[in-house]
């Protein structure tokens, strides 16, 4: 097998929750300037599941879209991360590969490293790609990002689900053998496990993200990687959208370039349109990032994309890709674009109403109403159990 066979993103499709609260609304519930939210964090909206929604129906809807594409002949491994755990033991990947009705001659694991849990998957994937050649592998990155009420990261809610198919000769990102990585034991971000919302050392967090996306170019640099003048634009882990341009200023001041604020702007162009009205989506938000970009960018075609994932307590990963000739076939646009518009909007009472919901943990059963209409939803509990229908069971019950 040849080791410059090229591997990497087939196509890639994200979908976010029903409901939409606007900072506007934050910022009258909370009596700040909503330019805090706009120019401060970089942020518009954020994105709400309803009660049927979870990080399993997100996920089967955001591969729904790529199975219904390409067939699941060739895949034999679902790679899902996932910060949003639904259960300790199994498996979220599991409910989806059912929803989805793909084979059981299939290997599908749930990944956990915060939000660089999908890169780990990414990079999993390919190596099992270089392997066997004739095999794909279906990788999810599913999140709903959660901190508690009045805390200073409740500004940075969100959720989405990003599905992509990684296989040989793929048709949208090349990716480059080469990696720059960070390890480093940090208490920025963390959610024990008796907790449905994170906590987080935000001015921490920053500088750790930082500090790590300087030692993962560093060893990027030393690895043999690019020059980073050579990269036509830069996806980073959006947190919130003005994260990214600190992290591209750290990044350029680390290579040794001088960046105006016009050269930041420029480098990020496209890369932020979806995460800001869409929040944080944790492991989904790099590639919401390199959605946003393929999806609004003149043609790429040939061009170098570099990309900087990042998971608090901490891992960073700066890798390259080179975009397909002919990729732009494979968009999604219109889908992504219509999935972030028909959101639904709420106050922010409903919204604080959707936050303090909770599921019942004594073990009977509990039906939840059919609410965000869409291809899958979270039915109830049963003994401890979720349940889960689709749209078509719906349909042929009703
Ligand atoms: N007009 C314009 N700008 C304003 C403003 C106004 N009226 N009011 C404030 N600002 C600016 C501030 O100057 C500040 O800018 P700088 O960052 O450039 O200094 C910015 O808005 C934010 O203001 P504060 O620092 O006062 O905001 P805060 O303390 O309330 O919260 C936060 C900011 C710490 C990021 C908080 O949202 C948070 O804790 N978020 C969650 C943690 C997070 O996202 N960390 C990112 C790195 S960790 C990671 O990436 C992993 C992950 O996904 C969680």
């Amino acid at each position: 097998m040849s080791p410059t066979l090229p591997v990497g993103i087939h196509d890639l499709c994200f979908t976010t929750g029903y409901y939409v609260l606007d900072h506007n609304e934050m910022a009258r519930h909370y009596g700040v300037d909503p330019d805090k939210y706009r120019l401060g964090i970089g942020q518009d909206s954020m994105s709400v599941p309803a009660p049927d929604e979870d990080i399993v129906t997100m996920a089967a809807a955001a591969a729904q879209p790529v199975l219904a594409r390409h067939g699941a002949d060739t895949i034999r491994t679902v790679l899902l991360a996932t910060e949003t755990g639904v259960d300790q033991a199994k498996a979220a990947g599991l409910f989806v590969h059912a929803l989805l009705g793909l084979p059981s001659s299939t290997r599908v694991v749930e990944l956990k490293q915060a939000c660089y849990g999908a890169t780990a998957a990414l990079q999993l994937a390919a190596g099992l790609v270089y392997r066997d050649p004739t095999q794909s592998v279906l990788v999810i990155g599913t999140d709903i990002a959660r901190y508690d009420l009045g805390s200073p990261g409740e500004a940075t809610e969100g959720a989405a689900a990003v599905a992509m198919l990684v296989r040989a000769a793929p048709a949208v990102l090349r990716l480059d053998s080469t990696s720059g990585l960070y390890a480093n034991d940090v208490m920025d971000f963390w959610r024990p496990n008796y907790r449905a919302t994170a906590l987080v050392d935000g001015k921490t967090s920053i500088e750790a993200y930082l500090q790590a996306v300087q030692g993962a170019w560093k060893d990027y640099a030393e690895q043999g990687g690019r020059p980073l003048e050579e990269f036509e634009a830069f996806c980073y882990h959006q947190p919130f959208t003005k994260m990214a341009h600190k992290a591209h200023r750290h990044l350029a001041a680390c290579a040794g370039l001088g960046q105006s604020d016009a050269d930041i702007r420029a480098a990020l162009r496209h890369t932020t349109s979806y995460n800001r009205l869409i929040g944080n989506s944790y492991t989904a938000s790099l590639y919401l990032a390199l959605a946003s970009l393929l999806d609004h960018s003149e043609d790429l075609s040939g061009k170098p994309i570099a990309m900087l994932s990042y998971g608090s307590g901490s891992i960073a990963e700066f890798f390259g890709g080179t975009v397909v000739p002919g990729y732009r076939e494979q968009l999604r646009t219109a889908a992504h674009q219509e999935a972030v518009r028909r959101r639904v909007p709420i106050g922010y009472a409903e919204y604080r109403a959707l936050h303090e919901r909770a599921l019942v943990t004594d073990g009977g059963e509990h039906l939840i109403e059919a609410e965000s209409g869409g291809p899958f939803r979270l039915a109830g509990i049963r003994g401890h159990k979720r349940v889960y229908d689709t749209a078509d069971r719906r349909t042929a019950t009703a």
